[in-house]
């Protein structure tokens, strides 16, 4: 899939912007603050609802505005969709083709983008739920079902967890935990079965970035204790989650962690070398998502070359080159020559010339 035009307005330090960007590698060069990550944030928005920065959504509306929106012409390959999203207090707006869709999902999973940024080694250094929301998000655009899994079980935590804090009877917190078991089966399934096919493009990708630290494992934890059913599980726990007053095992606990021979906890590894598992691990995602999909996701690379030695710099471009994939790629200045079919964009203080 291919952005054939962006159009932005009111987000961050752009009034308005309009992209029409190359099918193969773009990139945005400009100084510290220039608007350059904002523009990926903006692609980053329409495939995942939220953006990869701290600072929640309302940030992402320029100062003193009281909405923004991020307009794309993405052409999926065998059609082309326009994809149209807003963000004001009263929450997230999406349109396809100019129509208004009651679900952000629905705009969601038409476009796929795969971003490595600074941020991206808190998948191996930073909490349980960035590996979860790395996890869901593969999960969600390769299996249809997933999404409404993962809605039931959600209600049915929201409403468990409200009893717990209400002190509800036994009977009452049975009905919903019957419907947590049952959905918490379907999304283990699930997501065991993406990370299974992750696992194969990740080793492969390991292997061949950090080599020095042996043989890799990755190591999956449904987020309950092994061999007990769910609704065992939750029955067993109700005194202890009243105190707690929420629930404290079940799928929204999932993680999956990363491990190798040569350091099997993740605090052994090097800051470049977490940075280097990140990076096998968001592209491994994106060629799952191809294998599974047929359609190439986009990629966006913040401030690549900060984050990268040069031969590991050069080892990802080649890796872009072949990848097919429409890229965007921030810096603060690219020292090699412009290559055919690159288009370079230069970001000056919210706006942006080719
Ligand atoms: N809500 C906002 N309203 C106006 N300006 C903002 C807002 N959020 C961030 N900025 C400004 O937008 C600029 C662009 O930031 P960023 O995209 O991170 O730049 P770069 O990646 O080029 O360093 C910064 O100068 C920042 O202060
Ligand atoms: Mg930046």
């Amino acid at each position: 899939m291919r952005i054939l035009r962006l159009n932005l307005a009111q987000l961050r330090c752009f009034e308005s912007l309009s992209i029409v960007p190359a099918a193969g590698i773009n990139l945005l060069q400009g100084a510290n603050g220039s608007g350059k990550t904002s523009v990926l944030e903006a692609l980053f928005l329409l495939s995942h609802g939220r953006s990869f920065r701290p600072g929640g959504s309302q940030a992402l509306i320029r100062r003193g505005q009281l909405e923004c929106t991020v307009y794309a012409e993405l052409d999926e390959g065998s059609q082309t969709h326009r994809l149209g999203l807003a963000r004001s207090a009263h929450g997230w707006q999406a349109r396809i083709d100019a129509r208004p869709v009651s679900r952000l999902s629905s705009l969601l999973v038409h476009c796929a983008a795969i971003c490595i940024e600074p941020g991206s080694h808190d998948l191996i250094a930073g909490p349980a739920e960035f590996r979860r929301r790395f996890m869901d998000w593969g999960v969600f655009h390769v299996e249809p079902a997933f999404l409404e899994a993962w809605q039931n079980y959600r209600r049915c935590l929201q409403q468990r967890n409200s009893l717990l804090r209400r002190n509800g009877d036994s009977a009452q917190l049975a009905v919903w935990e019957q419907g947590m078991d049952g959905a918490a089966v379907r999304l283990d399934e699930q997501r065991r079965a993406y990370l299974g096919r992750l696992r194969i493009r990740l080793l492969e990708h390991l292997a061949r970035w950090l080599p020095e630290l042996g043989a890799p494992m990755l190591r999956y934890q449904r987020g309950w204790a092994a061999e007990t059913a769910l609704i065992d599980v939750l029955a067993a726990h109700r005194i202890r989650d009243r105190e707690q007053g929420h629930t404290r095992q079940g799928p929204h606990r999932a993680d999956w962690l990363l491990g190798f021979e040569q350091a099997p906890e993740r605090h052994q590894l090097s800051r470049g070398q977490t940075k280097l598992a990140a990076l096998a691990c968001l592209l491994a995602q994106f060629e799952v998502f191809r294998e599974l999909r047929g359609a190439t996701p986009l990629l966006l690379l913040d401030d690549l070359a900060a984050e990268l030695d040069a031969t590991h710099l050069e080892q990802i471009v080649s890796y872009l080159q072949n990848s097919g994939a429409q890229a965007w790629i921030t810096g603060t200045d690219f020292p090699s020559r412009c290559q055919p079919g690159m288009r370079v964009f230069h970001v000056e203080h919210g706006t942006l010339r080719a």
